[in-house]
């Protein structure tokens, strides 16, 4: 398969952003939510398919399994864990669902989530609840997110019901990093099993899966670490790998014949194309040629400078992270609240998320988050100073702004 090959010598990001094809009349601030795929990636992808449609039987019944395992030790070994307890999966999404439906709650067990955690994760278990007679437990985290006061209050809602802790490791609206190692460590000693949402955190952090002693982490590969839309994965600590449940049920077992693992109920939900799994070592490479550390570079210093440039907006504050230091590639600040503002919601943005859009072409979210509306700006290797200078010009002329 083709990798990305980086050349001797670069000039920092410039470099890596010929790599992206973004729309030239989109200022695309939403890395965060969907996250484009370098060139080596789209194409590795693309051959990955022509070699499955060359021989489908071949392919699908005695190779894919092995490639899926090359995926898996790839992913392994960029986020330190051992291939043994990985799943790939579509995306986090998919994966936390797993992780719900492996989890045993019997009535009047609580599931406790952060303040904090992604609307579609809070639906998960909800309904995973509901089924079992269980209830969802909502602890508030304490404005602004430091590392010691959010232990403090989750370990206040721990009680003896609580069966399951739900955190993300960077959170969606807030943009703020938890202290999830701290956490797990929490949890175990209460017996409470984690459940990690962690699609943010990888590739913009270090990501130690087997040292953070997690229960369960699922992510996305399709946002910081600019994989194929479509690749995720799930972590399973072995102690859960015999409890493992799909809500999809298939075969179950290996295809080619190998002895059995857990990841057999997964590796096969029904026919469909593994391209973007198998093109994941692509996307690793890239990142571990340079791309990343500059990217980390990059992005933060794009982040912090928008970042001061809207705190010093009329009427627009800081939002749950206090300092520079708490942001690395995402940055939420706090807007104003106009007369008879009503928070917006899915599939229906705030109006100001939509002028920007239509008006300035510019795609980042404007949304709302307990009462409060806020702006999530992303940045990535393609992002440019003059992306932020144009977010900014929009904002001072916008009409929807406050
Ligand atoms: C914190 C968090 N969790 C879960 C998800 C769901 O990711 P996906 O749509 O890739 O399943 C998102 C998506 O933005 C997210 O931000």
């Amino acid at each position: 398969m083709a990798g990305f090959i980086a050349p001797g010598t670069h000039s920092g990001c410039i470099m890596y952003a010929s790599e992206f094809d973004i729309d030239e009349q989109t200022t695309y601030l939403n890395h965060g939510s969907f996250g484009p795929s370098p060139r080596c990636v789209r194409e590795a992808r693309q051959q990955w398919t022509e070699r499955l449609e060359r021989q489908p039987m071949r392919f699908f019944c005695r190779e894919m399994e092995e490639h899926l395992e090359t995926s898996a030790a790839a992913l392994g070994k960029f986020l330190k864990a051992k291939p043994s307890r990985l799943a790939l999966v579509d995306n986090a999404t998919v994966g936390m669902n797993i992780a719900a439906a492996s989890v045993e709650l019997q009535p009047g067990d609580e599931v406790l989530l952060t303040d904090h955690e992604y609307g579609a994760v809070r639906n998960i278990w909800q309904e995973r609840c509901r089924a079992a007679g269980a209830r969802v437990v909502t602890v508030a985290l304490p404005a602004p997110l430091q590392d010691d006061t959010v232990v403090t209050a989750v370990e206040a809602a721990i009680n003896d019901n609580t069966r399951v802790l739900v955190m993300s490791h960077v959170t969606s609206p807030t943009a703020a990093i938890l202290p999830v190692q701290a956490l797990c460590q929490l949890a175990r000693k209460q017996g409470v099993i984690t459940a990690i949402d962690g699609p943010h955190a990888v590739a913009m952090l270090d990501v130690d899966l087997d040292g953070l002693g997690c229960d369960f982490y699922c992510a996305s590969c399709h946002k910081w670490l600019c994989g194929s839309f479509g690749t995720g994965f799930l972590y399973v600590h072995p102690r859960h790998h015999h409890k493992v449940r799909c809500p999809i049920v298939s075969w179950g077992g290996s295809i080619s014949g190998r002895p059995a693992a857990w990841q057999d109920r997964l590796n096969w939900l029904g026919t469909r194309d593994p391209a973007g799994q198998l093109a994941l070592p692509t996307a690793i490479d890239f990142m571990q040629q340079g791309a990343l550390s500059e990217f980390r570079r990059h992005a933060h210093e794009l982040i912090c400078g928008v970042r001061r440039r809207l705190l010093q907006l009329e009427g627009v504050g800081v939002f749950c992270t206090a300092t520079e230091n708490d942001v690395v590639s995402m940055c939420a600040v706090e807007l104003p609240q106009p007369d008879n503002w009503e928070p917006g919601y899915h599939g229906h943005p705030d109006p100001l998320q939509v002028e920007l859009r239509d008006e300035y072409g510019i795609e980042t979210p404007v949304a709302s988050w307990n009462g409060c509306r806020f702006l999530r700006v992303s940045a990535h290797l393609y992002n440019t100073p003059s992306d932020m200078d144009r977010l900014l010009e929009a904002l001072s002329a916008a009409r929807h702004l406050r």
